[in-house]
């Protein structure tokens, strides 16, 4: 089974709209269009956030009517550049804030919403760490977990962009670590770059945006030019997850 995570769309009402030299109308379609042509068997498509980029009604009706041209079911959370009732205006059967449901295997999947009203930064809501404890806790067939956030719960080393990762993530790690007989992979996005690590039973990955790619290991903001736009796809086969970026 596979399931692609795409992240940091920044669509704005105006789809010619170009922002760092990139066009994230044209950039979103196109990677759309890769994902159906080379993982045409993959239903499940999950957006981690900053799906608009300038908060208007119009940019999620854009977004709305894009996706609909597909036949994925679209798994939404919700980024630093979002607006959660335009969000909730787009959802649908489709169209969701859901998880995606595998409760029939011994993967659990699990979005996290760490979106604050008004802040660049992300937090962790204690309401969600206690609801994936218990949810841990009762499924005891369980032993991996999937989890979805928009910001990084760890620093992935650019200063400038670790200012804004989620700020109580101490809580949710500790969390992990406490059910040693499990195994983490938590995929984020925000940072517009590629990034791994690992600590003890838990994987730490984000994806590269939709659209512009930002610098890695950078002290300040800087664009990343000679890597271009792409998404993640995640596969689960013989009880094992593997997952790899692909660029356009
Ligand atoms: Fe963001």
């Amino acid at each position: 089974m596979e399931m692609i995570q795409i992240t940091d769309l920044h669509i704005t009402k105006d789809i010619e709209n170009i922002k760092n030299d990139c066009k994230p109308y044209q950039t979103l379609s196109n990677t759309l269009k890769h994902i159906e042509h080379h993982h045409s068997n993959v239903k499940d498509v999950v957006i981690t956030g900053d799906l608009s980029n300038d908060f208007t009604r119009e940019s999620y009706m854009i977004i709305r009517n894009l996706l609909k041209e597909y036949q994925s079911t679209f798994y939404i959370l919700p980024g630093n550049h979002d607006k959660l009732e335009h969000i909730n205006t787009i959802c649908d059967e489709q169209i969701t804030t859901n998880s995606i449901d595998l409760s029939m295997s011994k993967t659990l999947v699990y979005n996290f919403d760490t979106h604050v009203p008004g802040k660049t930064n992300g937090h962790l809501k204690k309401i969600q760490i206690n609801e994936l404890n218990k949810k841990l806790h009762i499924s005891k067939e369980v032993d991996k977990v999937i989890i979805f956030t928009h910001h990084p719960i760890i620093e992935i080393g650019s200063e400038w962009i670790d200012e804004h990762i989620s700020e109580n993530s101490e809580e949710l790690i500790q969390l992990m670590l406490s059910h040693t007989d499990k195994e983490f992979k938590i995929f984020s996005g925000h940072v517009h770059q590629e990034f791994n690590s690992i600590k003890n039973n838990i994987e730490f990955f984000t994806t590269p945006s939709t659209c512009y790619q930002f610098k890695n290991k950078s002290e300040n903001f800087a664009l990343e030019t000679n890597l271009s736009y792409g998404y993640r796809v995640i596969t689960l086969h013989d009880n094992s997850i593997r997952t790899k970026v692909l660029r356009i």
